[in-house]
């Protein structure tokens, strides 16, 4: 059955994080991670984290080509760091387990973005707390601009026609406050939705293409998004970028990390919710091993009300960005097995470095999962491509940027993955289930490109 919710609070935006500008032209930005409380039910406070107020954060902008620096600031009581999901920049910078920000101190990375238009986040990496750290609401959007994306008659007025939608489960007592999940397989699976840090979320509209910006900021739970009326959602972008023209699919599959750009055109005065309806097919899993990933779990996301007049909006373009070719220059290839908890029969550990790569060379990386259990594969610095889901041509929605993907039992993805700069023989970049529980028991490992 769908969550049995009222979709009647406003969706909350956001705010735009603030910046100054430095003489040399460098954009600075402040994060403080900071504790506080959220009214997710009325006059009931729940004790939260987030960035610049109670819970999450505030969403950066920046260009590609733009020199950027984010002064983090931790008033916390504990140390934690701070990653930027899907970006491509020094290992120094990367805000991994590597780099913690002890209480009371000030960690300022700085880098010159330098990829294509996309829609990225920011959390939380201490390496063993990184689940409950992203639970208690820390996590925000890094959206990346560009000309290309830029030129494109697409929605991208933020708060208004391009809306962000950050999706976490989350569980409630009777009263409304916010309680721990019990733990499962997955991690900890809570049984109602929190969107954009509210619960039974609306989002009036008065455009006719309206853009929404899915992150899934879960800690374990997977969602397939679609519309309740069964027409097809249609995706115009996944982690990394635009796809070459948009996918009309009956349902998006996210896993934790994972981001997707839809498109929706609306009627005056129509009301459609997204929805998301999980299945054992969709998550590939067994009926026995679903219910305990939630795979047969389903719930409204979030009602888009559109007004009764409606600005006019021109027609997606047919085409959106040319994908360079997948590189078949391979320097080497690797193999990556997730079970148990491990990659490759090994637990992280910070001393160790798993994996050398050289700079300047393509990769290919074949990522299989011989357990029952479902598992995802993140890599930190680069956007991929996927050449192959088990041997064969990966379906449309997973053909351009990527750096999450799902990978379900007797799954096997090749990834090309180009390590073009940052050498760093020093500090390595991690690789990752992005279930977070797994995440912290160890299911990571660690990349060095020299
Ligand atoms: Cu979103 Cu290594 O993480
Ligand atoms: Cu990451
Ligand atoms: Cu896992």
């Amino acid at each position: 059955t769908i969550g049995e919710v009222d979709l009647d609070t406003p969706l909350p935006v956001p705010p735009l994080a603030e910046s100054t500008v430095e003489p040399d032209g460098t954009r600075v930005f402040s994060l403080e991670p900071q504790a506080g409380t959220t009214e997710f039910a009325p006059g009931v406070a729940s004790e939260t984290w987030g960035f610049d107020g109670a819970y999450l954060g505030p969403t950066l902008v920046a260009g590609r080509g733009e020199r950027v620096r984010v002064d983090v600031g931790n008033r916390l009581e504990v140390p934690t760091t701070v990653h930027w999901h899907g970006m491509h920049l020094p290992a120094e910078m990367d805000g991994g387990p590597h780099q913690m920000i002890a209480p009371g101190d000030t960690w300022s990375p700085e880098w010159t973005v330098d990829q294509r238009a996309a829609t990225l986040w920011y959390h939380p990496h201490p390496h063993g707390e990184t689940e409950e750290h992203v639970a208690r609401g820390l996590a925000g959007l890094f959206l990346v601009r560009d000309d290309a994306e830029g030129a494109l008659p697409l929605p991208r007025e933020y708060g208004v026609d391009d809306l962000p939608v950050i999706v976490q489960d989350a569980a409630f007592t009777d009263e409304g406050r916010r309680e721990t999940p019990p733990q499962g397989f997955a991690g900890r699976l809570g049984d109602e939705l929190v969107v954009n840090g509210v619960r039974g979320a609306y989002a009036e509209v008065a455009d006719e293409l309206v853009r929404l910006r899915l992150l899934n900021a879960s800690t374990a739970r997977s969602y397939a998004f679609g519309w309740d009326d069964g027409s097809p959602i249609d995706l115009i972008a996944t982690d990394g970028g635009l796809l070459p023209a948009s996918v009309a699919l009956e349902r998006v599959l996210l896993s934790p990390g994972e981001r997707a750009e839809v498109v929706v055109r609306m009627a005056p005065g129509e009301r459609r919710t997204l929805q998301s309806v999980m299945t054992p097919a969709a998550a590939g899993l067994q009926p026995v091993v679903a219910g305990m990933n939630g795979a047969t779990d389903e719930f409204d996301v979030l009602e888009l009300r559109a007004a009764d007049v409606l600005d006019p909006s021109p027609e997606l373009p047919e085409r959106l960005v040319e994908l360079p070719p997948i590189d078949t220059d391979i320097a080497v290839t690797r193999t990556f097995d997730l079970n148990g908890f491990q990659i490759n029969g090994e637990q992280m550990r910070s001393d160790r470095i798993d994996e050398t790569v050289t700079v300047g060379t393509a990769e290919r990386w074949i990522v299989s999962n011989p357990s029952g259990m479902p598992h995802s594969f993140h890599v930190h610095d680069v956007q991929f491509r996927v050449a192959s889901v088990d041997g064969a041509p990966p379906p449309p929605e997973l053909a351009g940027w990527k750096d999450t993907v799902y990978v379900g039992p007797e799954t096997e993805y090749e990834l090309i993955l180009r390590f073009d700069d940052f050498a760093d023989p020093d500090t390595p970049y991690m690789y990752h289930c992005h279930l977070l529980w797994h995440e912290d028991q160890g299911m990571m490992g660690q990349f060095a490109v020299v």
